[in-house]
């Protein structure tokens, strides 16, 4: 029997509505596409509210020695050099004007008293270089690009889950989506389509997204045969809650220690001075420590001339030292460390982390202007993802598009704090203004009502199944598995149970019951995520087995080597053939000249810097 759906007829589908997926539909609307957004959540609850503490771009507020070449090379070095260069490039180069764009369109970025936007330093930036809102920056961005797009004519869909892509051939031509509230079937014809879904992080138990980083749109572009890069790479972002249980997870923003924050273990031993790499030796601990002073002379808008406290080292080294400290039986009392920025004052962190104050004061009954907070690493970010031309975005998959998080690319191995924002606003740009180009040369395409029929047939298939296991048990346990199994730290026999663990999931998937109704069931829902949750965590447990390396945010305890070893010169290739998952190795694209120049000139100006300071940075 054929069930009932309505279509809708649009040049440019906008499937996510954070910011990667509004600065898509601004600008295919822009460009005079028909533009409509599908969101499965409301309209401004995106994962782009949790990059809190800032939006990197060399603006050269803060220090005028900074610039797209500096900006460049601190991502591809933060990247361990798995970074798609070309991204990296056009990156560094528009991050400024996209940020300036905001500004003109209504965002309010804390200023220096010279009246420019003032900036902060982060983990692997060599100079303070993030915009920021006090610690809410994301949701100041949404909110600026939703006013904005109001304005632009874009059409929205709210709490529409899309869970199948239309194609003819090897082109996609729109989508079918089912509305969460009342279990309404809609089909979407379009001339393109932009996946800006976010990320994965949900396959975790311990993690900084909310319910919606279920993978969807890498499940999406995947299941239409496209391929995903580097799905081993998750980066746990050192600092989550970790007390009580229920808030374990929420994102504590780099911020804290972009503001001065001094992590410590049980012992009160300001312990990242034991994992700083050789080249930033602990024989200048002294030097470090006036960073402190730093932090003032930055927030009083003088130039910083003081090298960054270790605190400030990559995610990855500080995400895993804290790890080896509880590992060791010298974290705090719910397996975390404690992070202090008590010694600022009440007034600085009133002033520059608001939101934070607020949150352990409401969550943990913890005042963060008087005792440390507890921390841990959380899931907050997939540097891997679908496969997109750096100029584009356009996925392998004619008519497909990806931007930001869903997108792979421009972080490589390990992505820098702040450039999530920049990422969004720079791709999404390129991705909606490509995705209009394309239809405007397009017919619009017919709906093949086959498809559609056959995508709602597997839509409605758990609530006809009469009996089986409640999904909810299967998430949660899915979500453990991976925590403890794909986590911070892996070994090959983890990994290969792993796998084994997926399939049977898999299975309980398929047998699950989530009751029969189709209007506010949270478990029909759950039913249906488990599918990309269970594809899309098979592919990064493949891709974490295959790369037998530890580099940026995959870390194997039985290959602790990386850099120039074979493995860091290739990329995991995923994709999916007759429901199969493949995996294959590419090598990494030689480095234009130009840019090889460039890099050298910022390591020739860094170490430069160094010996001014008297020592290395
Ligand atoms: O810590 C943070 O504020 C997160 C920022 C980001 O992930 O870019």
């Amino acid at each position: 029997m054929s069930e009932e759906f309505t279509s809708h007829e649009y040049d440019v589908i906008v499937i996510g509505a954070g910011g990667a997926g509004l600065r898509a539909a601004i600008e295919s609307a822009r460009s005079g596409a028909k533009t409509a957004i599908i969101t499965k959540s409301l309209l401004g609850k995106a994962h782009t509210v949790m990059a809190e503490g800032g939006c990197a771009a060399a603006l050269q507020n803060a220090d005028p020695r900074d610039g797209w070449k500096v900006h460049f090379h601190d991502t591809m070095k933060g990247s361990k050099w798995l970074a798609n260069w070309r991204m990296a490039e056009f990156h560094a180069k528009e991050a400024p004007d996209r940020v300036r764009e905001l500004e003109q369109w209504g965002a309010v970025f804390d200023r220096t008293p010279k009246n420019v936007i003032n900036q902060r330093n982060f983990g692997g930036h060599t100079f303070p270089r993030l915009a920021h809102v006090g610690d809410a920056t994301g949701l100041e961005i949404i909110r600026t690009l939703q006013e904005r797009g109001i304005h632009e004519g874009i059409d929205i869909f709210t709490e529409y889950t899309v869970r199948h892509l239309l194609k003819e051939g090897n082109r996609v031509t729109g989508c079918v989506a089912y509305t969460r509230v009342d279990g309404d079937f809609h089909a979407f014809s379009a001339k393109s389509v932009v996946l800006a879904t976010g990320g994965i992080t949900r396959c975790w138990s311990v993690c900084s997204g909310s319910w919606e980083y279920t993978g969807d749109g890498h499940a999406l572009a995947l299941w239409a045969g496209a391929e995903l890069r580097d799905m081993e790479f998750v980066q746990f972002h050192p600092t989550g809650m970790v007390w009580p249980p229920s808030v374990r997870g929420i994102l504590v923003t780099e911020g804290v220690r972009g503001e001065g924050g001094r992590l410590l273990n049980k012992d009160n031993e300001r312990f990242m001075f034991n994992y700083v790499p050789e080249a930033f030796a602990r024989d200048h601990a002294e030097t470090i420590e006036e960073s402190d002073q730093w932090v003032e002379e930055v927030v009083s808008g003088k130039l910083a001339t003081v090298r960054r406290p270790p605190e400030l080292l990559t995610r990855d080294v500080v995400a895993k030292a804290i790890n080896s400290e509880v590992k060791a039986g010298r974290g705090s009392p719910h397996g975390g460390a404690f992070l202090d920025i008590s010694h600022r004052g009440e007034e600085a962190i009133l002033a520059k982390l608001p939101s934070m104050h607020h949150q352990f004061k409401e969550l943990a009954g913890v005042d963060i202007a008087k005792e440390p907070m507890e921390v841990g690493p959380t899931a907050h970010y997939v540097m891997g993802g679908v496969v997109v031309n750096a100029e584009t975005q356009e996925t392998t998959v004619s008519g497909l598009y990806a931007c930001g998080e869903v997108a792979s690319g421009l972080h490589g191995a390990n992505r820098l704090g702040g450039n999530s924002l920049s990422d969004l606003i720079v791709f999404g740009k390129r991705a909606g203004e490509h995705a209009a180009k394309q239809a405007a040369d397009l017919a619009q395409p017919s709906i093949d009502e086959s498809q559609v029929q056959s995508a709602i047939k597997e839509m409605v298939a758990p609530l006809e199944r009469g009996e089986g296991e409640n999904p909810g048990l299967i998430y949660d346990a899915m979500r453990d598995m991976m925590q403890e199994k794909v986590g911070i730290i892996r070994v090959k026999e983890e990994l290969e149970s792993a796998l084994e663990d997926l399939e049977d999931f898999s299975k309980r998937g398929q047998t699950c019951f989530p009751g029969t109704s189709r209007k506010y069931n949270s478990g029909w829902h759950q039913a249906l995520d488990l599918k990309n949750m269970v594809d899309i965590s098979k592919v990064a447990t493949m891709a974490a087995l295959a790369r037998e390396e530890s580099r940026g945010g995959h870390t194997r305890d039985d290959f602790p080597g990386h850099e120039d070893e074979f493995w860091g010169k290739n990329l995991n290739i995923c994709w999916m053939e007759n429901g199969e998952i493949k995996i294959r190795q590419e090598p990494v694209e030689e480095i234009r000249d130009d840019l090889k120049e460039a890099l050298q000139e910022v390591k020739d100006m860094i170490a430069e810097r160094a010996a001014e300071q008297g020592g290395d940075n």
